[in-house]
């Protein structure tokens, strides 16, 4: 286990996936030829009724800047955990919610030399947006055992209450591991970042498409102690990636202070229609989840049949021990196939594949094989 309480500030933007059009071009593909495992969204695309609530939205007319009725319509979503409308903020993507949180709380107003934990290997926007703040950023990285990474809860709970982080990131289940925290271990997290006054962030991205949301989401918890945001991405979950939408859900008072930073009109227009098109559709997530275990399968049955590593996974993606995942990753772009290579994570013999459709799988699996039974090196 390593962990650096130190590190510098200095701004730099974070690594993504998805298809840029710049290496479209460089290797003369187009998107229509293209397959991307690279950004991990719902295999099923957009909910129905979703391309019509799009259609009919005025492109004339300004969005409503209070997202009222897609907060009215999240609230009731979550009911049963007892949220309520001003628990709830809606934003352009999740990762907009990422940067008002930590403007909130490590920008110019709040505690000078104010910092944030992250537990690493995880999504790069925490970083990023902590730097953009200009606070610091501590590390706790999971220890990679042969078939799982995890992170001592113990440590992290130590180095809260040694640096007092205003902010601390949990993504769960993690991104690019697929690991999943248990309930148990986010409480006692919160605990110890309550303890210190700070806030501890769950990133909830890839939890509606696991097919163990039920044990580890914590939308109630969020919902009662006033330490814990839960944050929702439905350019993930229900597919809604063009558009760009994510929310979350904490104590009145933390959503209150991230709504006076908010730019008006930061949602659009037609993200919202669609956004309370997808959250009526009931059957959805559960259709999703199954699809996502059936990709899921395929890709690790194939992929361990060719000696490749895969390790478990509680999300919509399976990171695979490949050798050089920048090589392999490069060979696969060229066909088409567009995957993670990791090395931005620290993990440079990893690649993350997005699951997408059984069928898309196979054509990703056998081109891998290809590559594995002509000894190309990666
Ligand atoms: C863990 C995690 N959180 C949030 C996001 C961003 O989601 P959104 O499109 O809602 O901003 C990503 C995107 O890759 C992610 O991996």
């Amino acid at each position: 286990m390593q962990h650096h309480p130190n590190t510098s500030t200095s701004p730099s933007r974070p690594v993504h996936g998805g298809i840029k059009e710049a290496e479209l071009r460089a290797l003369g593909l187009s998107m229509e030829d293209c397959l991307d495992f690279s950004a991990s969204v719902s295999p099923l695309g957009p909910p129905d009724g979703v391309q019509q609530a799009i259609a009919a939205v005025d492109l004339a007319a300004y969005p409503d800047p209070h997202c009222l009725a897609l907060t009215e319509t999240i609230a009731a979503h979550h009911a049963a955990d007892g949220i309520t409308t001003d628990s709830v903020i809606v934003g352009n993507g999740s990762t907009e919610i990422i940067h008002l949180l930590t403007r909130a709380c490590l920008g110019q107003d709040a505690a000078t030399n104010a910092a944030a934990l992250l537990l690493t290997p995880t999504y790069g926007e925490y970083d990023g947006a902590v730097r953009i703040a200009g606070g610091r950023v501590l590390t706790l990285t999971a220890t990679r055992y042969c078939s799982s990474f995890s992170w001592d809860t113990s440590i992290a709970a130590e180095m809260i209450a040694a640096e007092r982080p205003a902010l601390a990131f949990v993504c769960n289940p993690n991104n690019p591991t697929g690991a999943l925290m248990s309930r148990v271990d986010l409480a006692a997290l919160a605990d110890s970042v309550a303890a210190i006054g700070g806030l501890l962030v769950v990133d909830e991205a890839y939890i509606n498409l696991s097919d163990r949301h039920a044990e580890a989401n914590v939308v109630d918890i969020a919902a009662q102690h006033g330490s814990v945001v839960a944050l929702r991405s439905m350019t993930k979950d229900y597919a809604l990636t063009a558009l760009r939408l994510g929310y979350a859900i904490a104590a009145p008072p933390v959503i209150a202070r991230l709504q006076t930073l908010q730019p008006d009109w930061s949602v659009n227009g037609l993200a919202q229609a669609a956004g309370m098109v997808a959250l009526a559709d009931d059957r959805y997530l559960e259709r999703a989840r199954r699809a996502v275990a059936e990709s899921r399968d395929c890709v690790i049955e194939r992929l361990e049949a060719l000696g490749i590593r895969c390790y478990p996974t509680a999300a919509n993606f399976v990171l695979a021990q490949v050798g050089d995942a920048a090589a392999l990753r490069d060979q696969l772009a060229r066909q088409g196939l567009f995957v993670r290579d990791c090395t931005s994570f620290g993990l440079p013999d990893c690649i993350r594949i997005g699951l997408r459709p059984v069928a898309d799988c196979i054509r990703l699996t056998d081109a891998i094989a290809a590559l594995v039974h002509t000894d190309q090196t990666f």
